[in-house]
C-alpha cells in the first residue's frame, strides 16, 4: 500500500501547488490499483525518464530510450509491457520482445520529430542519395518509426550516436531525423560526411542560450548538462552533452552541488526527487507527449490490455536487424537476451 503523506512529502519537491495532500490521497490509491492490475495481468511497467514523477512510482524500470530498449527485451516472466513513453518507444519494445502484448496507455502520445521523416520520404531519399553515393550508410536515431528503422543500417540513440556513426565502415551516413544531434555527431567524426535530415524537436529546439546564460550568471558553479537534441548555440554552453539517463549519472557521481540540466522537464523533476542531497535549477521544456501518459489512463489501459501495439512481421523483422545492429556496433556489453 503506498503511504500518502511518503508520496506528499517527495512529490511536493517537485511541485509544491500541483501535489496537494488530497493530490498525493487520490495519486496514491491509483497507484495501489495500478500494482494490484500488473499482479493480475503479468505486467512490468517501463517509464522513460521525462514521464510524470508519479509515474516513476509504479514504474519496473525508469531510463533512456538504449536503457528501455534493453529492459524491454529483458523482461522474461511478464507476458504484458505497459510502456509509459511515445510511440516510437512502445514500437521498439514490441519489437525487441515480439511475444509480449504491449500497452501504449495513451495511442495519441507520438513525438513531432518521429513525424518528419515518413518512412516513403526517406527511401526516395536513400534512393536519390545512392547515386551519387554508392556506399551510403543510414544511421537512424532511435526517435523513428519502426518502418524507417527497416530502411536503415543502424538504430542509434542519444548515448550512442558517435559511436554507432564512427563504427560504421562508410564514410558519407544519411543521418535522421534530427538535424541537431547530425551536426553534434558530424561535429566529433569531421573525417565522415553527414548528411542530415532536416528534422527536430520542438521541445530542445525551442530551448534558447540566453536562459542558460541567466541561470549561470545566477548560479556560477553549476554544471550545465545538455542533451543532443539541443540546437549548436545552446550544445556550446554545456560543460557535458548527454542522454537523459547520462545526465541523471552524471549529476549522482559529480563532485558539483548544483546542476542545470537543459532539456525536456520531466528529467529535472527526476533529479529532484532521486538526487535530493543536490540542487537542479530550470531550463526546460515540457514534452506534450510524453505528458499524455497519466495514472488514469495507465489502469484503463491495464484494465482492458489496450491500446496494443502491433507490427507486421516483414516491418518488425527489419527493424530487428537495425537494432541488433546498434548493439553489435557499441561496446555495451549488454545486448537484450531477446536479441541474444
Ligand atoms: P534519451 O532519453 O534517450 O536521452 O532521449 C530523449 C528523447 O529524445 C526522448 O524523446
Ligand atoms: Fe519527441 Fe521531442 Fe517529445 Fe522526445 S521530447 S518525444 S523528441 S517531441
Amino acid at each position: 500500500m503506498f503511504d500518502p503523506t511518503e508520496i506528499f512529502n517527495k512529490l511536493k519537491l517537485v511541485d509544491q501547488s500541483f501535489y496537494t495532500q488530497e493530490v498525493c490521497r487520490e495519486i496514491a490509491g491509483k497507484l495501489d490499483r495500478i500494482v494490484d492490475l500488473k499482479k493480475e495481468k503479468k505486467a512490468v511497467l517501463l517509464a522513460h525518464n521525462y514521464q510524470r514523477p508519479e509515474i516513476f512510482e509504479v514504474a519496473d524500470y525508469t531510463g533512456d530510450s538504449l536503457g528501455l530498449s534493453l529492459q524491454a527485451g529483458e523482461v522474461k516472466s511478464a507476458e504484458v509491457i505497459v510502456f509509459c513513453g511515445v510511440h516510437f518507444m512502445a514500437e521498439t519494445a514490441k519489437v525487441v520482445s515480439p511475444d509480449k502484448i504491449v500497452l501504449l496507455p495513451n495511442i495519441q502520445a507520438g513525438c513531432s520529430l518521429a513525424d518528419t521523416a515518413d518512412s516513403d520520404d526517406v527511401a526516395d531519399k536513400i534512393d536519390e542519395l545512392r547515386i551519387k553515393y554508392p556506399d551510403l550508410g543510414v544511421v537512424c536515431y532511435v526517435n523513428t518509426t519502426a518502418a524507417v528503422k527497416a530502411l536503415s543500417d543502424s538504430v542509434c540513440t542519444s548515448s550512442n550516436a558517435v559511436e554507432v556513426v564512427r563504427a560504421l565502415p562508410n564514410d558519407t551516413i544519411l543521418f535522421l531525423p534530427d538535424e541537431n544531434l547530425a551536426r553534434y555527431v558530424s561535429n566529433q567524426i569531421p573525417e565522415k560526411e553527414i548528411i542530415p535530415w532536416k528534422g527536430n524537436c520542438y521541445v530542445h529546439q525551442e530551448l534558447e542560450p540566453e536562459s542558460i546564460h541567466k541561470a549561470r550568471e545566477q548560479h556560477p558553479d553549476m554544471q550545465v548538462l545538455v542533451h543532443p537534441e539541443c540546437r549548436d548555440d545552446v550544445v556550446e554552453l554545456a560543460d557535458a552533452v548527454m542522454s537523459t539517463s547520462g545526465m541523471v549519472t552524471f549529476a549522482q557521481n559529480s563532485s558539483a552541488k548544483e546542476f542545470l540540466a537543459v532539456t525536456e522537464c520531466g528529467l529535472s523533476d527526476l533529479l529532484t526527487i532521486q538526487v535530493q542531497e543536490k540542487q537542479f535549477y530550470r531550463v526546460c521544456n515540457v514534452c506534450r507527449y510524453m505528458k499524455m501518459i497519466t495514472l488514469d489512463n495507465i489502469i484503463t489501459s491495464l484494465e482492458n490490455l489496450k491500446p496494443e501495439i502491433q507490427l507486421d512481421e516483414e516491418t518488425r523483422h527489419g527493424a530487428e536487424r537495425s537494432i541488433r545492429k546498434m548493439f553489435e556496433l557499441t561496446t555495451s556489453d549488454k545486448v537484450p537476451v531477446s536479441l541474444c
